[in-house]
């Protein structure tokens, strides 16, 4: 990443462009059309507001010129002790990587996990999850993330 860009820790003050970045990067991945990301970037504002304010979310950016270009963030968890593990499990569960079209091929994904990862170390974070987009995979990879089997999932009836 060239050194015109900045990388910060995300506040809460950032929740409408961490929130802009959810849509984007579910656009960009062919999952939604545009009304339904916009429909998503207007939910998830005030969630991730909320999320951060509690702690459980810790989010980053990059900047060009005052300008947010990229973004991620990790959701925080514990697991309570597990045979063979006494101790609490920190987990982090990584989210919403998105870098704007314009600034795409420069490092910026990689150098936004990389610091990541590192406050995940300095955290004492044990375990890191993500589900991967397929542009994200060679990524991940070559950062040291391997394919996990598949769990099990109950979906409850919710309304929407
Ligand atoms: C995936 C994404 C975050 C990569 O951002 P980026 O800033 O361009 O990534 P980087 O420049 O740091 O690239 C890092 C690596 O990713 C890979 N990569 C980047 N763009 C890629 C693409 N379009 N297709 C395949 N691999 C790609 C390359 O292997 C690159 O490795 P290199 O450093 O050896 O060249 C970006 O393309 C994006 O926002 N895509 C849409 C949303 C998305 O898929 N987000 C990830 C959700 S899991």
């Amino acid at each position: 990443m060239e050194s015109s860009y900045t990388l910060r820790t995300a506040g809460v003050a950032d929740a409408g462009e961490i929130a802009r970045h959810r849509g984007l990067m579910f656009l960009d991945m062919g999952l939604v059309i545009q009304s339904e990301a916009e429909a998503l970037t207007v939910a998830s504002a005030p969630w991730f507001a909320d999320v951060m304010e509690r702690g459980q979310y810790k989010g980053w950016v990059v900047e060009l010129e005052g300008q947010i270009v990229a973004g991620g963030g990790l959701h925080l968890s514990e697991v309570g002790p597990l045979p063979g593990c006494l101790r609490v499990v920190r987990s982090a569960h990584i989210a919403n990587i998105y870098t704007h079209a314009r600034h795409r091929k420069q490092g910026i994904a990689r150098s936004l996990l990389n610091e990541m990862l590192n406050w995940c170390r300095e955290s004492k974070i044990d375990q890191v999850t993500l589900t991967s987009s397929s542009e994200g995979r060679a990524l991940y990879t070559s950062l040291g993330f391997a394919p996990q089997p598949d769990g099990m999932l109950l979906q409850l009836e919710q309304k929407r």
